[in-house]
């Protein structure tokens, strides 16, 4: 039997966890399907998704639309974009926790970008470090997608009244684009979208190449040393670090004059948890060759967990698509809601 005292606690432990589910900060991210995933996505972005998703009411989007930007074929979308739900999936974000969905399953992302376009400078567009970097010299040819890219992720953003969003350092420059849009939209039309915060780590958002660390871990790169893809085997992530390259002399130290030993550093101490300090020391006058190997043990052992995840969940993939249905609808949902809103704010439809 319920007593009157106990109807009273069950009230208001419903309305605690109302309360603090309203004042959870909302987080958005998004991660394109294409190719190969890599420790970079992973340190920089994926594994804090997981890391932090109790705290947070969390949207986390498979930004296919965004893939489109660069050629590519149905089956090669399919794909990837399956397998990047089962990534995310085996590295631990809960569905029970995490809205998970694919961008083009909500519609509101595409007729958002139109909407933000009018309050975005083609000058803007043509100076995101990102355009030049993939435009090259070829900006001429380059699909149009390429320049409206960043319109299409302020969209995805600011479509759920994000707080914050969790990325590495890459994905700045586009976060405050979204700050200066959402901005420009309030002033023009009233106060109607909220404005969201870079989440950006101290430490690995911007992991770098094994084989120039001067540049980003980029899943573009076509050297496939470059980098050490989550499905990799423990034969490859041993030779991969194995051959990675290192700076002149022999101390295992982080250093400026040192990039390549501070990113396989930083590579260590984030997969074990321990301080560089304390790594440092381990390998004081030990050489870069046990310490590359005991590295290679420790990312072998890290990414066992999620492959043995993911190739079960390759068995299964209605459990993907499942999950993915499950997300379009209740992201749908809330892009439904915020529309109303948008296209209220700007005069469009008179009923
Ligand atoms: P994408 O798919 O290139 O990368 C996904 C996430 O991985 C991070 N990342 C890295 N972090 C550390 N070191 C690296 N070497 C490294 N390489 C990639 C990226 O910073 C990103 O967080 N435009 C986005 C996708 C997007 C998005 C959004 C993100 C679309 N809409 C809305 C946030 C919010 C992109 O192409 O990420």
């Amino acid at each position: 039997m319920v007593t009157g005292q106990e109807t009273g606690d069950v009230a208001l432990l419903d309305e605690s966890i109302k309360r603090s589910s309203n004042t959870r900060q909302r987080v958005f991210s998004g991660i394109q399907p294409s190719g190969n995933f890599h420790l970079g996505n992973y340190l920089g972005a994926i594994r804090n998704w997981v890391d932090q998703q109790a705290a947070f009411d969390n949207i986390f989007c498979i930004v296919n639309l965004h893939a489109l930007s660069q050629a590519t074929t149905r089956e090669t979308l399919r794909d990837n974009t399956l397998n990047l739900a089962n990534v995310l999936l085996a590295a631990g974000l809960d569905p029970s926790q995490s809205i998970i969905f694919v961008q083009s399953d909500v519609r509101e992302h595409a007729e958002l970008c139109w909407l933000l376009s009018s309050v975005t400078q083609f000058g803007e567009l043509r100076r995101m470090t990102q355009f030049k970097d993939k435009a090259g010299s070829k900006d001429e040819q380059v699909s149009a997608a390429l320049l409206f890219y960043p319109v299409l992720q302020a969209a995805d953003i600011l479509l759920y009244d994000t707080n914050l969003v969790p990325v590495g350092e890459d994905q700045k420059q586009h976060i405050e684009l979204t700050r200066d849009i959402a901005a420009r939209f309030n002033m023009r039309y009233g106060e109607t979208f909220v404005l969201p915060q870079p989440d950006i780590k101290a430490t690995g958002a911007r992991v770098m190449s094994l084989e120039d660390p001067t540049k980003k871990m980029s899943k573009s790169d076509a050297n496939p040393n470059a980098s050490i893809a989550l499905t990799d085997d423990p034969d490859t992530i041993r030779r991969k670090i194995r051959r990675a390259v290192t700076d002149s002399g022999s101390d295992v130290v982080a250093a400026p004059d040192k990039p390549a030993l501070t990113n396989l550093l930083t590579i260590y101490s984030l997969l074990s948890e321990e301080p560089i300090s304390i790594i440092e020391a381990r390998y004081a006058g030990k050489g870069y060759g046990a310490f590359k190997s005991d590295l290679a043990d420790v990312v072998v052992s890290s990414l066992s967990s999620i492959q043995a995840r993911l190739a079960e969940l390759n068995q299964h993939p209605e459990i993907a698509r499942s999950v993915l249905v499950d997300g379009a609808e209740r992201a749908r949902a809330r892009a439904v809601a915020k529309m109303i809103q948008v296209r209220d704010s700007m005069g469009l439809g008179l009923y």
